[in-house]
Order: structure tokens, then sequence, then C-alpha cells
């Protein structure tokens, strides 16, 4: 049997109880998943609990969690002072659909990590904060158009469900990229209110900007896109949209929902030093819990008391927000953040020292708590770049030689990243390098 093969099978004979229950799921919930991209081929393992940092399957099998939830989980499953203060909640009240106490509180510890948040609203999810977001940037300019970079997710509601993963041969120019709506169901005239742009291309966004002057009301941007393997901005990229955004009259959105929190305490915005005029955040800001929050200037979010909805039954639960004022006020400390980003450039160091040990070619691309290894040594600069020099048949390799070694190192997707929480220490970063040191020969001899 080919050794790549040989990968699958081993993770195969480990899991057979997972199969059987995954296809039981299936049954019942089309894809046997609770969001499709957590499907996979042959099957994913069925998760019986999840504490510290372990994943346990019902197979009885552990995995160390570098993937922590698609990146909420920056406190690590479980974490004690998040279920404590939960606990105490459930006997006082688990939604208020009046105000209370904890949404100014929580809006606080959001506020004190954000510059340009004056003011806050909670969601459900990083969809629904884009989704607002987007909405409050269009109340405010009055102009109906969105401009999305290439490449980029921002959740699943309609106008961002845009050439988020454009296939090779539909790009079309690479200053003016092809609009490609990414699901059945959504109306063609969606397009209609979408341009997109190519990130880290200063010109190109502006002749777009230009072109459609009296139109884009809103530019949405991961400031690190995430989702194209932790792609980073070129130095003057983030600034000069801000400076773009003045000039042609454009409210200006992070999408925060992967970078804040845990890139720096307040997001990408800190580590970058650029004030946009609205975040949207959710995932590691709720320790686990399903939460989402929108923020920015006083004036744009006043524009919610002025004909812009917002509305929802479960926003600002106050057991969500007890997860979130507690995170942010006693876990995301500094020497939390100091811990972690100590972990991270260990689990770099090593990747990088053992990759060129064993000749494999590849690097690192990292930012404290989050990174992803590339096996090839070409900078990934946008989502083109992405296609072009990262082999995710390789990558997936990787990936299963590293589940069986019992290490998750992210998510089930090559462009996915790790995320180092509170809860791993010195010995898991050991134990993850221990685990690529012993798939490295693998790799490189497939190189
Ligand atoms: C950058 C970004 N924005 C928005 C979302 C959507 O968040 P949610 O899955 O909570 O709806 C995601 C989810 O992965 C994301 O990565």
């Amino acid at each position: 049997m080919d050794l790549w093969d040989s990968l699958e099978s081993e993770y195969v004979d480990r899991t057979p109880k997972s199969k059987e229950r995954f296809e039981e799921i299936r049954n019942h919930v089309p894809a046997g998943v609770a969001s499709t991209y957590r499907a996979w081929d042959p099957h994913p393992f069925v998760v019986d609990r999840a504490e510290g940092v372990h994943l346990h399957d019902v197979d009885g099998n552990s995995y160390l969690d570098f993937d922590m939830n698609n990146g909420a989980g920056m406190v690590g499953h479980a974490h004690p002072a998040v279920t404590d203060a939960v606990k105490t909640q459930l006997d006082e009240g688990t939604l208020f659909t009046h105000p209370h106490d904890l949404l100014a509180e929580a809006a606080e510890e959001l506020k004190k990590r954000w510059d340009p948040v004056d003011l806050v609203r909670f969601t459900n999810s990083g969809t629904e904060s884009t989704m607002h977001a987007i909405r409050i940037a269009r109340a405010y300019t009055g102009k109906d158009k969105l401009l999305k970079i290439e490449g980029s997710y921002h959740g699943v509601h309609d106008a961002v469900l845009i050439s988020k993963s454009t296939p090779e041969g539909k790009l079309g120019h690479p200053e003016r990229p092809t609009k490609l709506i990414e699901s059945e169901g959504i109306p063609e005239a969606i397009a209609d209110t979408v341009e997109i742009a190519p990130f880290n291309d200063l010109e190109a966004v502006e002749g777009i900007m230009r072109e459609h002057m009296n139109e884009i009301g809103a530019l949405i941007v991961e400031p690190i896109v995430m989702n194209v393997g932790v792609t980073q901005p070129y130095k003057e990229f983030l600034q000069g949209l801000r400076e773009l955004c003045d000039e042609y009259g454009i409210a200006y959105i992070f999408d925060e929902v992967k970078t804040g929190v845990k890139v720096a305490p307040g997001g990408a915005a800190e580590y970058y030093d650029v004030e946009p005029d609205l975040v949207a955040m959710a995932k590691s800001i709720g320790g686990n819990f399903p939460v989402g929050a929108f923020g920015g200037r006083e004036e744009v979010m006043r524009t919610i008391e002025d004909g812009a909805a917002h509305y929802g039954t479960y926003n600002g639960s106050p057991l969500v927000l007890q997860a979130v004022t507690t995170v942010l006020r006693d876990v995301l400390t500094d020497d939390a953040y100091q811990h972690v980003n100590d972990l991270g450039e260990k689990l770099v160091a090593g990747y990088e020292d053992i990759m060129a040990d064993a000749g494999i070619d590849g690097h690192v691309e990292n930012v404290n708590s989050q990174g992803i290894v590339h096996f090839t040594e070409e900078r990934i600069e946008n989502y083109r770049d992405f296609l072009e020099h990262v082999d995710t048949e390789f990558h997936e390799n990787y990936w299963f030689a590293m589940l069986n070694q019992g290490v998750l190192p992210h998510p089930h997707d090559a462009s996915q990243q790790w995320t180092i929480s509170v809860q791993h220490e010195e010995e898991h970063i050991d134990e993850h390098l221990e685990a690529f040191k012993s798939v490295a020969p693998l790799l490189a001899e497939k190189q």
C-alpha cells in the first residue's frame, strides 16, 4: 500500500465506532455535521468529550487539540473560571429579553480592548456580527454596495458568500476578480450589490473604489486572512485602506471574528495599529459559548437608534455574557498573552528546525497564538498565491499523519490555523513537535 494511503487506513482502523456513529447521525442530519465544513472523508471522528487541551472520541482516542473549535477556544476546553461563572448564572436565569447589567459590563470589556469601539451590540455568531456590521455601514454611508476581498470568509449570509473559494480557471483578472456566488439558493441579484478586490493590492482596491465611487458604502476586510493560510497584510496595506475609505466615503469594517483577542488583546486593530470604523467579533471572546458582537465609532453605531435594524431574541443572553466578561476580565490577562505568545514562538521554531533537519521545503506563517505550516518556501500574499503554491493534498496527508500521532494540528483543511490556548503548556508544544518529528521523514520522502 502507498504510504499516503496507509495514513488514511490507519485512521480508519482507529475509529470504527466513529464511523458507525457518524453514519447514524447522517440518517438525521445532512452530511452528519452541524456545519458543512466539518464533514470530511473518510469520516470525521465523533467527539465524546473535551477537557483542557484534549478532545476524546467515542473510540477512546485522545487528541491534543490545536484546532480549538476553529479558533473559538483560546481559553481551552471547559476552562474552570468560565464554567463556574456560567454555572452561577444557570440558577439565576439563562435568558433575559430585558436590559441587564451584564450588557454594559461585557461591552465595557470589549471597549477597553478596541480603541475605535465606543458602542457595542451583541449577537450569537460571527455571521450575525458581519451581517449587521455591513448593514450599519451601509446605513451610515447611505451607499448600498459592499467591497469584499477575494478568498476571504466572513460567515454565511448571502452578501459575503461571494468569491470565497473561486476555483482556478474562474478567477478572472487579478485586479478585477470574478464575482462568483458560492451557494445554490443565493439570488444572482446579490452579486450586483458586491464588488471583489484582491488582498495586499492597494492600487487595485483604489481602482475599484474609484469606478464605483457613488455605490460602495462598506469595505469588509479580515486583517489577516485566516482561512487563506494566515495571510498577513503588507505593512502599509491596512492603513492604506483606512485612507482610501476616508477619501471615498466608505465605512471600514474589520472582521475580527478570528483575529479578535487572539493576535493581541485588542485584535488586529491593536496589532497593526489601524482604526476601522466598525469591528465584527465572535469566537474566542466567548470562551466556547455562542456569542458575537459588533462595535464601532459612536456616530456609526447610533444609526441603530435611527433606522438600521438589529434585533434578536438571544442577543446578549446573560449566560454567554457571563462567559464573555469572565474570559475578557479574568482569563485572557497580560500574563496569559505572554504565556501563549511564548508557546507560539517555541512551536514555530520547532517546526522550522525539524523541517530544516529533515530537508522539507516549508515555512510557518504565525501571529502569536495563530499559525500554520506551509510546505512551500513561497510566501503567500493573497488567495491566488495560496491556490498556486499550497499543495492541499500534501497538507492533508500531514494532517492525517499528525492525527494518527494523537495531535490535532488545526481544523481539517489546509488553509486553517492552529490556536494555542491558555491551557496549553510547554509539554504540549513538545508533544506536538515530537509528533511532527516522527512524521517528518515521510513528508520529506513524499515532497
Ligand atoms: C473571519 C470569519 N468571519 C466570520 C465567521 C463566521 O463566524 P460564525 O461561524 O460564528 O458564524 C468566521 C467563521 O469561521 C470567520 O472565520
